[in-house]
């Protein structure tokens, strides 16, 4: 039986919906969805699931794509044309399409919507719960992964949203022990008041930085001081120098955190050169 799919304003045969490769929901989970049962071909708990997704997408400061009359015609549409009696209908609302970064696109794009529905075999499912489950328990880890560069950078998004508002280029994320982890989208460093550089160490959750392995390299055949003891917003603050390093970032020199300006406010001399040093090494090494 031919499936549609809903794609931002159109439907279109399931095996053919696709949505934008740079679609923010793709590339960095900044999106919300909601999924209703479908009995008789209605959906269950409609006002529920409206009322949570428009909560989540304000949460998220994501534009609500259309009316809730609007949308709830849309999904009955999609539930109709997929002949769907006992099913699901499923709704996923990103905030849209634009170049890779983390922060909210400036000026906002339209947010992207894909509904889909599917028929369950209502019976079979019956026959199943009448025979009752089981569960198992895991750790609650979601998410303490950090270590792992996955896609789902929602937090990273809004944590680099919140630096763009606030004049700055990066957030340091400070764990519950008062500790800095890492930034947004880079790993973090100080030069302390005795000089001895410092990051956080990789038993942490935080992504193991190449450019930050490769630094050590650099930062090892200097003989700097060096230690990966971890240090609070306010040691950062007091600190001769910061930088953060990453893809991206390469070695950016930081000069103030939250506000607070680290000596003079211009860039270290330590961390000036750290970045001349690394772009030579890394541009020798670059196959
Ligand atoms: N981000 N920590 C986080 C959370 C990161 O996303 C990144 C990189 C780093 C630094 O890793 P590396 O030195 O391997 O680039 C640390 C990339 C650049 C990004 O998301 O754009």
């Amino acid at each position: 039986m031919s499936r549609f799919a809903y794609v931002n304003g159109r439907f279109v045969r399931h095996g053919e919906a696709a949505v934008h490769i740079e679609d923010r929901g793709y590339q960095l989970a900044d999106g919300v969805y909601e999924v209703w049962a479908v009995f008789d071909g209605k959906l269950a708990d409609a006002e529920g699931h409206f009322t949570r997704l428009w909560r989540s997408l304000d949460e998220l400061r994501i534009a609500h794509p259309m009316s809730q009359a609007s949308l709830l015609m849309v999904l009955r549409e999609a539930v109709r044309r997929n002949k769907v009696k006992e099913g699901l209908c499923y709704l996923q609302v990103t905030r849209g399409v634009a170049r890779r970064d983390h922060a909210f696109p400036n000026p906002a794009v339209p947010p992207s919507v894909v509904i889909t529905a599917k028929s369950l075999d209502r019976a079979a499912t019956e026959a199943k719960a009448a025979l009752g489950a089981s569960v198992v328990s895991v750790p609650e880890t979601r998410w303490a992964r950090c270590d792992i560069k996955s896609i789902g950078l929602l937090p990273n998004a809004l944590a680099k949203q919140a630096a763009r508002e606030r004049g700055a280029i990066e957030a340091w994320f400070v764990d519950d022990m008062g500790l800095v982890t890492e930034g947004a989208s880079s790993n973090a460093w100080i030069i302390d008041a005795e000089g001895t550089l410092r990051t956080r160490d990789t038993n942490a959750n935080i992504l193991r930085g190449i450019t930050r392995s490769t630094l050590l390299e650099v930062i090892r055949a200097s003989g700097l001081p060096f230690s990966e003891k971890p240090f609070t917003i306010a040691e950062a603050q007091a600190a001769k120098e910061a930088f953060i390093t990453g893809a991206g970032s390469l070695v950016t020199p930081i000069v103030a955190v939250d506000g607070v300006k680290l000596g003079d406010g211009k860039p270290g001399p330590v961390a000036t050169r750290l970045r001349r040093s690394y772009i030579e090494l890394a541009r020798q090494k670059a196959v």
